[in-house]
C-alpha cells in the first residue's frame, strides 16, 4: 500500500516583496528539486493519522477535531480531511525534502503540497489543483504571516506564472529556455521577518518604498516581454535591476551581495537574489558557454550549494 506524492521546490524569477503590494511578479518551479511524502501503514499499536517528519524534526499524530494548529504540516492535513469531510487514515505519511529550509526555495509550501497529495492518495479523492492551492495558502499564512500567495500557486501549478496577488495568473510560455544557476548562501532566513521589516519601512517612508516596489514592477513587465520573445539579454538586465532595487529594500545581504557580484563578473547574463532575502538562495542566468565559469566563481566565492535548473 506504499504511496508517494511529490512537489517542487520554486524560484522567483522578479518581483518578489513587490508582489506582496499588488505588484506582478514572475516565478518557477525546479522540478528537480522536490519534497516527498509516502503513506505507510501505521507501525503495530499505532491508530490513527499520524506525520513523520525526520528532517524537520517532527512526528505527530493529527487531531482533526483540535481547534487552533500551529502547526503547518498539521494544519494541512486538517484542512484536507475537513475540506474532503473523510475521518483520518490509518496511516503514517513520512515526508522528506531535497529541499534547504528557509532559503527562500518554497520549502514550505512544497512539503505541505506533497502532504496533501498523499493524503488525497490514500483517500482515493482527487482536489482539484486550485482547490489544494486556496488550502496551501492558509497554511502559507503560518510561515508568512501575510503572503502574496505566489509560493504556493507555482508550486501547486508547477508551471512558470505571471501572478498578481488576487488578479491574475498567467501561465509563461518562454520564446527561449532559461538556464539558470540557483546558488545557497547557506544562511537560513525568516521570510515572515524580511515581509514585516519591509512593511514597518513602507509604514514609515511610505513615499520613497512605494517608488522601489513601483520600479520593481516595471522591471518585471519589462522582463515578462523579454521571456515570452527569448531575449535573455534583457532578461539578465532585469535580473541585475531588480537585485538592485532589492538591495534598497534592505532585504538583500552581504552575502548574497558577494555571491549575486561574483556571478555578474564572471559573465553570468544577470543576477540576483530569490526569495524572501536576507539569506537563502540568488539565482544566475548563465548559457552554456558561461555556466562553468559562473558556478567556479560562485564556489570561490563561498557558495553552500549550487544547482543548475532549466525553465523551458
Ligand atoms: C517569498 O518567496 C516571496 C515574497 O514576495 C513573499 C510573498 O510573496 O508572500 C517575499
Amino acid at each position: 500500500m506504499r504511496m508517494e506524492a511529490s512537489a517542487p521546490a520554486k524560484i522567483i524569477l522578479f518581483g518578489e516583496h513587490a508582489v506582496v503590494y499588488g505588484q506582478p511578479a514572475i516565478a518557477a518551479p525546479v522540478s528537480s528539486l522536490r519534497a516527498f511524502a509516502t503513506v505507510e501503514p501505521n507501525p503495530a499499536g499505532l491508530i490513527g493519522l499520524h506525520i513523520d517528519a525526520p528532517d524537520l524534526n517532527q512526528r505527530l499524530p493529527v487531531d482533526i477535531r483540535a481547534e487552533s494548529v500551529d502547526n503547518a504540516l498539521a494544519l494541512t492535513a486538517q484542512l484536507v480531511l475537513n475540506s474532503l469531510n473523510v475521518p483520518p487514515p490509518d496511516v503514517t505519511i513520512s515526508i522528506c525534502s531535497q529541499i534547504p529550509i528557509a532559503s527562500g526555495l518554497g520549502s514550505g509550501s512544497a512539503v505541505s503540497t506533497a502532504l496533501a497529495r498523499a493524503l488525497c492518495l490514500v483517500l482515493d479523492r482527487r482536489m482539484e489543483d486550485a482547490a489544494l492551492n486556496r488550502l496551501i495558502y492558509e497554511v502559507e499564512k503560518i510561515h508568512h504571516g501575510t503572503p502574496s500567495g505566489i509560493d504556493n500557486t507555482v508550486i501547486v501549478y508547477e508551471r512558470p506564472v505571471y501572478f498578481v496577488r488576487d488578479k491574475t495568473l498567467d501561465t509563461l510560455t518562454l520564446g527561449a529556455p532559461l538556464t539558470l544557476l540557483i546558488g545557497d548562501t547557506g544562511i537560513g532566513a525568516s521570510t515572515k521577518i524580511a515581509v514585516g521589516d519591509v512593511r514597518k519601512r513602507y509604514d514609515l517612508d511610505r513615499e520613497a518604498t512605494e517608488n522601489i516596489i513601483h520600479a520593481i514592477g516595471n522591471i518585471t513587465e519589462k522582463a515578462r516581454e523579454a521571456i515570452e520573445r527569448g531575449d535573455v539579454l534583457v532578461v539578465g538586465a532585469m535580473m541585475n535591476e531588480n537585485h538592485e532595487l532589492l538591495r534598497q529594500l534592505t532585504v538583500s545581504s552581504p552575502e548574497l551581495d558577494h555571491l549575486v557580484g561574483a556571478a555578474q563578473q564572471s559573465g553570468a547574463l544577470g543576477a540576483k537574489m530569490s526569495g524572501g532575502g536576507r539569506g537563502g538562495n540568488m539565482i544566475a542566468l548563465v548559457t552554456p558557454e558561461t555556466a562553468d565559469q559562473v558556478e567556479n566563481a560562485l564556489r570561490k566565492a563561498g557558495v553552500v550549494r549550487v544547482f543548475t535548473t532549466t525553465i523551458a
